[in-house]
């Protein structure tokens, strides 16, 4: 453990340089993502629109398409496949050729997305909470567009991107029980604000490591105890810090993405990583293990390029993994910690039916 005067004298040294140590803290998450007019009303209307595909351009490609509860609320593919899809999570087939340029990256879990954002002893501020993995939106609200704007995950080609909101409003009043729920105006607002509320409710229960830090000695293994502290130790904590274990910050760490010249990335939170192989942006690596040993090779890398060597002709990394020191034998014990950050009693309910009356997708996969 970093003792507070250690973690002032690290911080006295490094003072200048461009890479000042972070607030390296970890702890327990909320247990609730409260937010002012979340209403049962609001968050079941909500629920109803991130299942029904009558939001997308299509009609066939709803949230659930790429957020889907047994894939720990993605799709368990290295990259997503919007609307020339079929199927669901990793079975999803291309069925048919894209013709615009695509952005090639892993879907996040919505899992404690109402959480992104989140440090300690700070109030939560909802609006500015960074999404995607260049921060590039803030809000769940704001988020909530994108998708259905976006050519590729929900819109196609049939609509421009000006006409999809009001495409999408002109057919959700068409249907009398949206009439009934939406109990007054349907508007694009209401929308936003309705399914946000629904994804305050996808939120983790407490894992094991919650409830050690609450209190619970018993509720990590040493294994796991030993794995928080080698975990600390190595500087994994640098970056994946706070409740959520992400500084929710920008950082290149050598992962290249394939399809824009983006070096940076947003630190992504280490929770539920049980149900959301594959990891990293590209979805490029298949499991836990593949990332430690990933680590591995990034500290040589890094010791390369941010100590002397040619800077030019290598791609720029964070000046913090000069203070990475994963050790070969704290594999194991890094990785039981991780798994100490998973639960697994999330809501993974979903509508068999929507009010537009199109099929859910996806829902057959379920085995309930
Ligand atoms: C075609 C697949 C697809 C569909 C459909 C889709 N998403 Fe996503 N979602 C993604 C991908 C991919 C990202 C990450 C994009 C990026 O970082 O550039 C993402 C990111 C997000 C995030 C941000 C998570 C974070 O931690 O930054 C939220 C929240 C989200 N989606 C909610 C939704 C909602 C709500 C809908 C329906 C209105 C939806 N998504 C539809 C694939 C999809
Ligand atoms: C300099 C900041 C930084 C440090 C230090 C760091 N990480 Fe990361 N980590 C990131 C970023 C950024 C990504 C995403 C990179 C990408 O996809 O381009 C990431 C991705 C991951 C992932 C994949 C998660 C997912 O959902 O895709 C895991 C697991 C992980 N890191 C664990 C660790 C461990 C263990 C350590 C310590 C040995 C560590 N990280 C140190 C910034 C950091």
């Amino acid at each position: 453990m970093i003792r507070p005067f250690a973690m002032l004298l690290l911080a006295t040294l490094c003072r200048g340089a461009e890479d000042l140590v972070p607030d390296q803290r970890i702890g327990a998450l909320p247990l609730v993502a409260k937010h002012p007019g979340d209403t049962p009303e609001m968050i079941a209307l909500g629920r109803l629109l991130f299942f029904d595909p009558i939001l997308s351009g299509t009609q066939k490609v709803a949230c659930v398409s790429c957020h889907h509860p047994k894939y720990g609320w993605a799709d368990g593919r290295a990259t997503f496949l919007g609307l020339h899809g079929r199927g669901s999570g990793p079975k999803r087939q291309r069925e048919s050729v894209t013709l615009f340029p695509s952005i090639h990256r892993n879907t996040p879990t919505v899992l404690n997305a109402a959480f992104n954002g989140i440090e300690f002893g700070k109030t939560y501020a909802a609006a500015k909470a960074p999404m995607f993995w260049d921060n590039r939106i803030e809000g769940l609200e704001a988020q909530v567009l994108e998708p259905i704007r976006s050519r590729e995950e929900m819109l196609g080609e049939v609509l421009t991107e000006v006409e999809a909101i009001p495409e999408m409003l002109k057919r959700l009043r068409a249907v009398p029980e949206y009439l009934r729920l939406f109990d007054g105006e349907i508007s694009e607002d209401k929308v936003v604000r309705a399914i946000a509320a629904y994804e305050r409710t996808l939120i983790t229960p407490e894992t094991a490591f919650d409830r050690f830090m609450r209190g619970d000695k018993a509720a990590m293994s040493a294994l796991q105890q030993q794995g928080m502290q080698a975990f600390q130790r190595a500087g994994c904590s640098l970056c994946h810090n706070g409740p959520m274990f992400s500084d929710f910050k920008l950082h290149a760490i050598a992962v290249t993405d394939g399809t824009t010249n983006r070096q940076e990335f947003r630190t992504p939170t280490l929770r539920e990583l049980r149900h959301t192989s594959p990891y990293m942006h590209n979805g490029s690596l298949k499991t836990l293990s593949d990332v430690m040993l990933f680590y591995d090779r990034l500290m040589d890398q890094a010791a390369e390029t941010l100590d002397g060597g040619d800077e030019g002709s290598l791609p720029p990394l964070d000046p913090l993994l000069r203070h990475v020191s994963l050790l070969p034998e704290d594999h194991t014990a890094i990785l039981a910690f991780i798994q100490a950050l998973s639960s697994d009693g999330f809501d993974t309910n979903m509508p068999v039916r929507v009010p537009s009356g199109l099929a859910v997708p996806g829902v057959d996969t379920v085995s309930d």
